[in-house]
């Protein structure tokens, strides 16, 4: 049996440097208190637990003097606030959610509806509505009932969605909307670790008679490559760490392919691997 990862997976950019950053505050601070989890990953956020970042639910929550952002960010006027309340803050939100929020922003400044494809309940569709000024609605289905169809509309997407699911979406909407609308902007806002890391796992599913997923339940970008990896049709297992592997799935099994989200450690992928050597 052969044991194939796929070229692009894991850690990406934008988790690598919050977890970094949260490492160096709270070395130096001591104890810092994080709106919500860096990264949806409990083994990152046990490790970073040790070092003394604490986890609060919300802003009011805060007592110390050091605050931290996670990768998924926090919505632009909540985020200036806490930086006039606290004396620190530490803003490991990934440049690519920023750079979400920030077109939102200037999208609603510019008078134009905004429509955010994504999940509604996920810190970093919140966060970007946050940045919509009032002015932005969050969905998945391009069956929108607008009270009145705005003049000018704007459409972003969360940074992990699919690309091709956005661009269905955008088609939908298109057909439903484009003769009520005087102006139409579209920004695509899915960042390129998810791009690269969605094209590798459907390209590595597509000969594999197995595929593992490895990463947190939580992490909307590990279920996506579940999804993904499941469309291509291949059986696919989502799995956390090693308690999950069962021998029965790889019986008569000759190629497995092996991603991970990208918030899940290299060392809970490596073990992983490792534990199935030894099943096979
Ligand atoms: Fe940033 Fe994309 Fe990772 S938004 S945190 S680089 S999955």
């Amino acid at each position: 049996m052969q044991i194939e990862r796929a070229r692009e997976m894991g850690f990406c950019f934008g988790v690598r440097r919050a977890i970094k950053l949260l490492e160096q505050a709270a070395r130096k601070h001591g104890t810092i208190e994080s709106l919500g989890a860096v990264v949806h990953n409990r083994q990152v956020v046990n490790r970073l637990a040790e070092l003394g970042v604490k986890i609060v639910d919300n802003a009011d929550q805060i007592k110390g003097s050091v605050a931290a952002i996670p990768s998924h960010g926090l919505g632009l006027p909540q985020l200036e606030k806490l930086k006039s309340d606290v004396l620190t803050v530490v803003d490991a939100t990934c440049p690519f959610v920023r750079r979400a929020q920030m077109a939102a922003r200037k999208l609603a400044q510019a008078g134009f509806q905004i429509v955010i494809f994504g999940d509604a309940e996920h810190a970093e569709v919140k966060a970007i509505l946050g940045s919509c000024e009032g002015r932005g609605i969050v969905t998945t289905e391009a069956n929108i009932a607008f009270v009145k169809p705005p003049r000018r509309l704007g459409v972003l997407s969360q940074t992990t969605q699919s690309p091709e699911r956005f661009g269905q979406f955008v088609k939908e909407l298109l057909d439903r909307i484009l003769l009520d609308v005087d102006e139409l902007r579209i920004i695509n806002t899915i960042c390129d670790a998810t791009r690269e890391r969605q094209a590798a796992a459907r390209e590595l599913a597509s000969h594999s008679d197995i595929m593992l997923v490895v990463g947190d339940l939580n992490s909307a970008n590990t279920r996506r490559l579940a999804e993904l990896c499941a469309v291509e049709g291949v059986e696919t297992h989502l799995v956390e760490g090693t308690n999950q592997l069962e021998a029965i799935w790889f019986k008569n099994k000759k190629h497995v392919g092996i991603t991970a989200g990208a918030s899940t450690p290299d060392e809970t992928i490596d073990l992983v691997i490792t534990k199935l050597q030894n099943l096979l």
